[in-house]
């Protein structure tokens, strides 16, 4: 398994990060996932809060949940002022640094710029001091275009070089990649369910509810990390195309050892590049399937990422072909990881 085996699925990558997709409105991404996937499921159904499940079933007895959150970060119109400027709110981690003179497009495809207002001290931006000019002239004109609460996304178009890809929405429309190309090579005796699941980025939410329901034998999800390889960035151990993340923990879990020991031989004896990975701020879904029920085992595929919350998140093609490798490898295994008795 290398880049080029892959290559050509990326212009699905491509349709995947350019779709809108804010927390709670991932239809667009939801219909692409669902369409690609058809020829590959036995089943396909979506549930009260919108998460995508595509089941292709196995004859073991066990099943096994996979997920990918559809969501990326956005804004949400609070208020449009007499001249038609818009102050929003946050969808998601989205930091104030990362705003300025930043595109954004609604779902209708109005687009817009953020600004600021006259700053009395410079440095002291603040989410109050923001505003999104859509051109409008008048309060009526922006709202006939505009309603308080309709959502916004970055503007920012897909990249591609031989080994990386630049985009917004790698978080975590990768992640959907890596799910959707591993249905496609997986053959497997347990009764595998992708979950494509929503409002990840507003608090793990919409993989809680999906957990609950299939309360399956063990999980896997797929989501991007940040990474330590960048001008004075924070210290941290994961570099781009040094391999596949293996998580062992982030702000939402702690990896249990049996499932770490489960993912990090299975990589070792396929001989898969990879890299532990702790992260120090954020989470990830697997801290809500984690935790519900009586308890599910449940291990995370990292792909290492570049300015992530950015409209230019940065990829490395060689880790995803890892975490392809490796999530088929996980889910070809016949044992699962192994619960000690305690
Ligand atoms: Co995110
Ligand atoms: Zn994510």
């Amino acid at each position: 398994m290398n880049v080029t085996d892959t290559q050509n699925a990326y212009p699905f990558l491509q349709q995947l990060t350019q779709a809108f997709g804010p927390s709670g409105l991932e239809n667009p991404v939801l219909s692409l996932l669902a369409v690609a996937t058809q020829g590959y499921a036995d089943e396909t159904y979506r549930d009260t809060l919108g998460n995508l499940y595509v089941i292709k079933r196995g004859t073991s007895g066990k099943q096994v949940m996979v997920s990918a959150h559809a969501d990326e970060i956005g804004l949400i119109v609070t208020f449009i002022d007499t001249d038609g400027f818009l102050r929003f709110t946050t969808l998601g981690g989205v930091s104030v640094t990362n705003l300025l003179y930043r595109r954004v497009v609604f779902e209708n495809g109005v687009s817009g710029v953020i600004a600021v207002e006259k700053l009395d001290k410079p440095g002291d931006l603040s989410l109050e001091k923001l505003y999104i000019d859509i051109g409008a002239t008048s309060e009526s004109d922006a709202a006939a275009k505009v309603r308080i609460g309709d959502s916004a996304v970055f503007v920012g178009e897909y990249t591609e070089t031989q080994t990386r890809v630049i985009s917004k929405a790698l978080d975590n429309r990768i992640g959907c990649f890596v799910l959707s190309e591993a249905l496609k090579q997986v053959v497997s005796p347990h009764t595998l369910v992708f979950v494509f699941t929503t409002q990840e980025e507003v608090g793990l939410r919409g993989a809680r509810p999906a957990a609950y329901a299939l309360d399956p034998d063990w999980a896997v999800t797929v989501d991007v990390t940040r990474t330590g390889d960048t001008p004075k960035s924070a210290r941290m151990a994961v570099r781009l195309g040094a391999g596949v993340g293996i998580k062992v923990m982030d702000r939402a879990i702690v990896i249990a050892p049996y499932v770490k020991t489960w993912i990090s031989e299975q990589a070792r004896k396929q001989q898969i590049p990879h890299q532990f990975e702790v992260l120090e701020s954020g989470g990830t879904e697997s801290g809500a399937i984690q935790l519900t029920k009586s308890g599910i085992p449940v291990g995370v595929l990292s792909i290492p990422a570049r300015y992530v919350h950015s409209p230019g998140e940065m990829i490395d093609k060689r880790d995803v072909a890892s975490a392809i490798a490796l999530l088929v490898a996980l889910l070809q295994d016949q044992a699962g990881p192994q619960i000690p008795i305690y």
